[in-house]
């Protein structure tokens, strides 16, 4: 039996996972696996509710549970509300540092029945299969901020981008094992030409080779890596990069599958893994089932195997997924001239159906 904590979150974060727990449903009816879930107030409908993006409680519950699935938060509602009330710095990054999840795996795979949705031409994303391993936990996201007026007129601003020895390591290890598993193959990408930070994670990085000789590892500037992710993006196996490139690397490595309403992701490190899928909330589309909730349902393949050990489980949603795109249903982000179009509980309800029957 597992104990998960559902956060559905704003926007169209309810509706995804709402989806998504349909799929986890029909894995415990073919598997016969327990899964005890629980939803919790997160975002700003929490806030709404509690005055806080993060009710004590929510936390609480989420560490006391076996991973937990999140939907999106935020939205333009609460945009103008104190940072630390806001969703995201309020909410979200908290959640992330306070469940010590240092290691966030975002998989960016070209289905071949999507090759076409893409805004690349097919010949360079067919067949892409790639995974960013993005430092969740530290760099500029959490570093000490000031804000001050100058005497002189105008305003004053600092950020702080600090890591530790420790800190890299413990992602890099994530990544160079990763890759193990895969094609063997880890780029680092960083900007050591420019910043000390990067000296330090290159020199990290490399001081870890050795420990992993059967994984080619080689570093990558940042912006050469913005560069080669578009110009020939099947080059790399693994990428692991700091919290604020890889915020922006895993948005630009989505874009190539055709859909950022297709990419899952997993944030492990801690005791309870978090899984989320990468896109935002999308409040211009929420309560008119037409989001996709194929991220979130891949975020629960991802949950069964990393979380649960159960390999076969998320081999079976994965391949769920896969024959219903080969089928032609469409969402509307992914949806081609003479597929079949679908919203986001008919969709979700194929997937399921496939896995009930596989
Ligand atoms: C992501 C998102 C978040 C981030 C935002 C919502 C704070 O863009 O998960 O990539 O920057 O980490
Ligand atoms: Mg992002």
């Amino acid at each position: 039996m597992f104990k998960i904590t559902v956060l559905p979150g704003d926007g169209i974060g309810p509706e995804v996972t709402a989806g998504a727990l349909r799929v986890l449903r029909a894995v415990q009816k073919r598997t016969g696996v327990e899964f005890v879930t629980r939803e919790a107030l997160f975002g700003g409908g929490a806030y709404d509710q509690t005055g806080t993006p993060l009710p004590e409680e929510t936390l609480r519950q989420c560490l006391d549970s076996d991973a937990v699935l999140l939907g999106a938060v935020g939205g333009p509602k609460w945009d103008n509300l104190p940072v630390h009330l806001r969703p995201e710095a309020g909410a979200l990054l908290p959640l992330r540092k306070k469940l010590e999840v240092y290691a966030n795996i975002r998989p960016s795979v070209v289905f071949s029945s999507l090759a076409d949705a893409s805004t690349l031409k097919r010949e360079v994303v067919e067949g892409l299969d790639i995974v960013v391993v993005r430092e969740l936990t530290g760099g500029l996201y959490f570093g000490a901020k000031r804000r001050e007026e100058l005497s002189e007129g105008g305003v004053r601003v600092v950020e702080t981008l600090e890591y530790t020895t420790g800190e890299i390591e413990r992602v890099a290890r994530v990544a160079f094992e990763l890759a193990r598993k895969r094609r063997k193959k880890l780029t680092s990408v960083d900007k050591a030409n420019v910043l000390e930070s990067s000296r330090l994670w290159r020199e990290v990085v490399s001081g870890l080779a050795g420990a992993y000789p059967d994984v080619e590892l080689n570093h990558m500037l940042v912006d050469n890596c913005a560069m080669q992710l578009v110009r020939n993006p099947r080059q790399f196996d693994v990428l692991v990069t700091e919290n604020m490139f890889g915020d922006i690397l895993s948005d630009q490595a989505s874009q190539l599958t055709g859909s950022i309403g297709m990419l899952p992701s997993a944030s492990l490190g801690g005791k309870v893994g978090l899984y989320e899928p990468i896109h935002g909330s999308a409040p211009d589309i929420a309560g008119q089932n037409m989001a996709n909730p194929i991220a979130t349902i891949l975020s629960v393949a991802m949950m069964l195997r990393y979380s649960f050990s159960l390999d076969d489980a998320a081999g079976l949603v994965e391949q769920a997924v896969n024959t219903v795109l080969e089928e032609g249903y469409r969402t509307a982000d992914i949806m081609q001239p003479g597929m079949r179009p679908v919203g986001t509980m008919e969709m979700a309800e194929l997937v399921a159906e496939k896995v009930e029957k596989s």
